[in-house]
C-alpha cells in the first residue's frame, strides 16, 4: 500500500486526509518542493530543502524542521514506497483554523504533507525536443517563493496544451521570465542566457546545475534579462526543471529554434547534468 506523509505520520493512502479548513486548501497558504529521486537516490535534495525553508520563512512559517530532519522524512517515504527512479512532492501550509484571512492567533501548527511518484526520465523528450508557446506573465510579483498558489501557472500551461506545446514560455512585457513550470534559456553564439535570481522568478535547482555544468565546460552563463524576440531568434532554447532536467525547445509558437534540431550546447549540458546526476544524488 503507498504511503503518504502527513504531520509525522506515514499513512495508507486512503486514510490520507486533511482537513477542509486547511489554510493550503482554502487560501493557497503555503508553500511546496519537487524533488527528484534518481536509482533510490535524492539528487541536490539539499539545495532544494535550503529554498522549502526560504519559502517558508518569506511567509512567515515557522516549520519545526532541519534540513536533515526533512532529508529524513523524504528519504523514509521513499524507502517505505519502494521509489527508484521518480519524484517527492512535499508541501507545507500555515495549518487548520476557521475562515480568516490573517494569520491565525494564537499560530496554528503547519500541516506537511508528502507523496511519492514512480517515474522514468523524459528519455524521448531529452532527445528529441519539445515545443514551446510565449504567453504573458500574469502571476504575482514574488515568484520567488515556491507558493502554493499556482493560478497563474496553472493557466499558461493550460495555454500550452492549448497549442499542442509542452512548456509555455512567459513575458512580462517584452521580457522573458520563465516557462509555467520551468526556467528558460536562450543560447546565442556559444552562450547561455538566462533571467537574472529576483523576485519574478523562481530560483530553480536545475538552474543551479546547469551553472555549475557551464563553468566546468567553460560555457558563458549570462544572467541578463532579454527579450522574446531574442529568444525566437536564438541558436537553442532550452527549458528546466527537476523533472524536465535539460530540456531542448526545438520550436517557439510553431516557428523553429536555430535549425530546429537540438543544439551542441544543449547536448553538452545534457551530458554534464548526466554527471551531476550521479555525484549529487545521497
Ligand atoms: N516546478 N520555475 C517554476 C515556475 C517552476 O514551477 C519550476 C519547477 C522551476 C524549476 O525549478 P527546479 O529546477 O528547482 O525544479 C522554475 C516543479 C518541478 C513543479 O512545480 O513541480
Amino acid at each position: 500500500m503507498t504511503k503518504v506523509f502527513i504531520n509525522g505520520d506515514f499513512l495508507n493512502e486512503k486514510d490520507a486526509k486533511v482537513s477542509y479548513e486547511d489554510r493550503g486548501y482554502v487560501f493557497g497558504d503555503g508553500i511546496y518542493e519537487y524533488i527528484r529521486a534518481y536509482e533510490g537516490k535524492l539528487f541536490t535534495v539539499k539545495e532544494h530543502f535550503e529554498r522549502f525553508l526560504r519559502s517558508a520563512n518569506e511567509i512567515g512559517l515557522d516549520l519545526g524542521y532541519t534540513v536533515d530532519e526533512l532529508i529524513d522524512l523524504v528519504r523514509q517515504l521513499l524507502n517505505e514506497n519502494n521509489v527508484k527512479n521518480g519524484g517527492i512532492y512535499i508541501q507545507a501550509t500555515r495549518g487548520v483554523a476557521p475562515r480568516e484571512h490573517s494569520f491565525p492567533t494564537p499560530p496554528t501548527k503547519p500541516v506537511i504533507m508528502a507523496f511519492t511518484k514512480s517515474y522514468d526520465r523524459p528519455y524521448e523528450q531529452l532527445e528529441n525536443g519539445v515545443y514551446g508557446v510565449t504567453t504573458e506573465d500574469i502571476r504575482w510579483l514574488r515568484c520567488d517563493i515556491k507558493s502554493l498558489n499556482l493560478l497563474g501557472n496553472v493557466l499558461a500551461k493550460e495555454y500550452a496544451v492549448k497549442y499542442n506545446a509542452t512548456e509555455a514560455i512567459q513575458h512580462r512585457g517584452e521580457t522573458v521570465t520563465e516557462g509555467a513550470s520551468s526556467n528558460v534559456y536562450a543560447i546565442k553564439d556559444g552562450a547561455i542566457y538566462t533571467h537574472p535570481i529576483n523576485n519574478f522568478i523562481l530560483n530553480g535547482i536545475t538552474r543551479r546545475v546547469i551553472k555549475w555544468i557551464a563553468e566546468d565546460y567553460g560555457i558563458p552563463f549570462k544572467e541578463e534579462t532579454f527579450t522574446v524576440d531574442f529568444l525566437k531568434n536564438a541558436d537553442e532554447v532550452i527549458i528546466s526543471s527537476t523533472s524536465a532536467e535539460v530540456m531542448p525547445v526545438i520550436k517557439v509558437d510553431g516557428d523553429d529554434i536555430g535549425n530546429g534540431k537540438v543544439g551542441d550546447v544543449t547536448r553538452k549540458l545534457q551530458e554534464g547534468f548526466n554527471k551531476y546526476i550521479k555525484s549529487h544524488s545521497i
